[in-house]
């Protein structure tokens, strides 16, 4: 026990760390587009999924717990490891060289950043509507909780959905780069699946960013509504 702590207290451990509780992350993200995107069935399904997510309660807390702790656990870790780098290198570097560092992975800490406060925001709006245009906290027909309804009501503001696009625009630039290095980090190298591993991770991005960047201008432009 006492040598697994410590191998995780070493650069390596938390590199691997990081890059399992980031991996965790992105199948939590995956999922829950996969689940948003139900809006485009209509309310019915996107409220009856809501609903049965909700009538568990163990296992939702207990999925909400352990997303708390892996989130916690990546960010203290991504804070941890930048500071050692940090440190490992006292003088600023005279001429930055960035030749074959692609600007996704120059700007890891602004993009984690960015998706950090937009989790904080998403979370004060939509979860526990306090913060923003607080939508309202209908009942639909079938007697379920209107999820689709508040997310019509929240995307037909602009401004919602400017800080909404923002979000997806961080979320974008960090799972760009933060995919495939994780994937590397965990040792997934072969000559014959280099090319895939390097695309892992634009691939990811762009697909979750464009499932939920649909989600908000099919509401904003009224496809649907
Ligand atoms: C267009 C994009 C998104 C939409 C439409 C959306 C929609 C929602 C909705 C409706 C809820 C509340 C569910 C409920 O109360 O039953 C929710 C909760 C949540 N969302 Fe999102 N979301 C989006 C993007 C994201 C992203 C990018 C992340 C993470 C990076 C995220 C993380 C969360 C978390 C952690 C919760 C709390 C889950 C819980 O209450 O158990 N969401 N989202």
């Amino acid at each position: 026990m006492t040598r697994l702590l410590r191998h995780f207290q070493s650069s390596v451990g938390s590199k691997v760390l990081l890059a399992l509780s980031g991996l965790g992350l992105v199948g939590y993200v995956i999922f829950h587009m996969l689940g948003n995107l139900q809006v485009f069935e209509g309310s019915r399904a996107l409220n009856s999924y809501a609903a049965f997510l909700r009538d568990m309660p163990i296992v939702l807390w207990t999925a909400r717990i352990g997303l708390l702790g892996i989130a916690v656990i990546h960010v203290a870790l991504a804070i941890h490891l930048s500071l050692q780098n940090r440190r490992a290198r006292p003088r600023a570097y005279a001429i930055h060289r960035y030749r074959y560092a692609s600007i996704a992975s120059r700007t890891m800490a602004a993009s984690g950043l960015v998706v950090l406060l937009f989790i904080v925001f998403h979370l004060l709006h939509l979860t526990a509507g306090i913060v923003g245009p607080s939508p309202p906290d209908r009942i639909d027909a079938d007697g379920y909780r209107d999820v689709y309804g508040l997310l019509i009501h929240a995307f037909q503001n602009p401004v919602i959905v400017l800080i909404y696009v923002a979000g997806q625009v961080g979320l974008a630039f960090h799972l760009h780069h933060a995919v495939s290095s994780s994937l590397q980090t965990l040792g997934f190298e072969h000559a014959a699946l280099n090319g895939l591993l390097k695309a892992a991770g634009p691939s990811v991005a762009l697909l979750v960013v464009l499932g939920n960047v649909a989600i908000i201008l099919a509401v904003f432009l009224r496809i649907v509504r």
